[in-house]
């Protein structure tokens, strides 16, 4: 059968490790899409930088225009960080006819009200499981697995950065400083990591969460947001002392109508699973009303962890299944009626 076109924009961390997957493993992909998928695009801003993935020629490009025109490229896996350009070249990448799979929390977290109405309007799908907690297939169970219940309570790590970091500092005693550099090294931490540190990305992705499993679209301002980057060693080794753990938790709870939500440094009791996370790792409790307690972990950051989540929306599309699960979304279209508790 004919073959699916696709185009990368952004080969960085993300993007070289989505064309490791279609190039390598290309018989495999074109049995789970039902039809081979073909490279055909990847583009960059700097062509001279040094890529850890050797495209076939032709493919690699700084020219974003050669993907937007070109009428037989039918998905753009786009996986270019923030919000300039990424936003203008999302909204004229769906005006051109395409779907669009992102990783781009910052981005959807601003501006998704904007791009998934667009979407809709145009008729195309936009993907996202990456933006939210890596490779872990955490939007799939928000939106389709525990669809029958109303979710009540969200407990989660959802930032790989900052987990990785206080677990090189209190583990392996390694400075604050050197363990961001090494999560920069590694590809965990964002183009500016003051995103992982201060909370920000934490902050985002709950409320990406929370928007998709309440229906509630909450601003970063109404709730509280703090950071790793004020902890010491010292703070580490006392919660250790009295038998915690401290983790950047991101929470949200309903209770009677009304929505508490906060992403901070939290004291985990030793004896509670979110004390055991360790690396880049995510781990995330969700609570339904018809299930009880769901728990999932696994890579939230990296380059392969986080290419299986985007190559996995790219199957979902080519195989139609995007198409019947996007329009249905409830994202940015709040319909029930409850109330943000105002932060303290
Ligand atoms: P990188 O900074 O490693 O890569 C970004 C890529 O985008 C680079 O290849 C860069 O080109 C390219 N780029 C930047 N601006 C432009 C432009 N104007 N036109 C064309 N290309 C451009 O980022 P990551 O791969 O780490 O992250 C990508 C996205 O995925 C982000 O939204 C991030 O939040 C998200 N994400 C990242 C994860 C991770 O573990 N790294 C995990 C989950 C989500 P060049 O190489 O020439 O500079
Ligand atoms: N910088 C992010 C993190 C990447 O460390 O969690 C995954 O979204």
């Amino acid at each position: 059968s004919s073959p699916l076109n696709v185009a990368i924009i952004g080969m960085g961390t993300v993007g070289s490790g989505v064309a490791k997957i279609l190039l390598n493993r290309a018989e495999q992909m074109t049995a789970r899409a039902g039809r081979p998928i073909h490279l055909k695009r990847a583009v960059v801003r700097d062509l001279s930088r040094t890529r850890d993935i050797n495209l076939p020629a032709g493919v690699l490009t700084d020219d974003v225009e050669s993907v937007i025109n070109d009428s037989t490229i039918e998905v753009v896996l786009q996986l270019v960080g923030g919000i300039d350009p990424a936003y203008d070249i999302m909204l004229r990448v769906l005006e051109s006819g395409k779907d669009v799979i992102t990783a781009n929390k910052a981005l959807l977290c601003e501006k998704g009200e904007l791009v998934f109405q667009r979407a809709k309007e145009l008729g195309r799908c936009i993907c996202f499981e990456a933006a939210v907690a890596g490779g872990v297939p955490l939007i799939e169970t928000v939106t389709q697995a525990m669809t029958a219940n109303q979710i009540i309570s969200i407990e989660a790590i959802l930032n790989g950065t900052s987990n990785y970091i206080l677990t090189e500092m209190f583990s392996h005693n390694t400075s604050y400083a050197d363990a961001v550099r090494t999560a920069q090294e590694i590809g965990y931490a964002e183009a500016d990591p003051a995103m992982d540190v201060d909370g920000t990305d934490a902050a985002q992705k709950l409320g990406i969460l929370v928007q998709l499993a309440l229906g509630v679209k909450v601003n970063l301002d109404q709730f509280l947001r703090q950071g790793i980057d004020s902890l010491s060693l010292a703070d580490l080794q006392y919660a250790d002392e009295l038998g915690y753990t401290v983790k950047l938790l991101a929470v949200a709870k309903l209770l009677d109508g009304q929505l508490e939500m906060h992403a901070q440094p939290t004291l985990i009791r030793n004896d509670n699973p979110l004390a055991h996370v360790e690396d880049a790792y995510n781990k995330i409790a969700l609570e339904g009303d018809a299930v009880g307690k769901v728990w999932l972990s696994g890579m939230g950051a990296g380059q392969m962890a986080t290419a299986s989540a985007v190559v996995a929306n790219l199957i979902d599309v080519a195989v139609g299944r995007a198409a019947i699960t996007f329009p249905r979304l409830n994202l940015w279209n709040s319909s029930q009626n409850i109330q943000i508790l105002p932060r303290e």
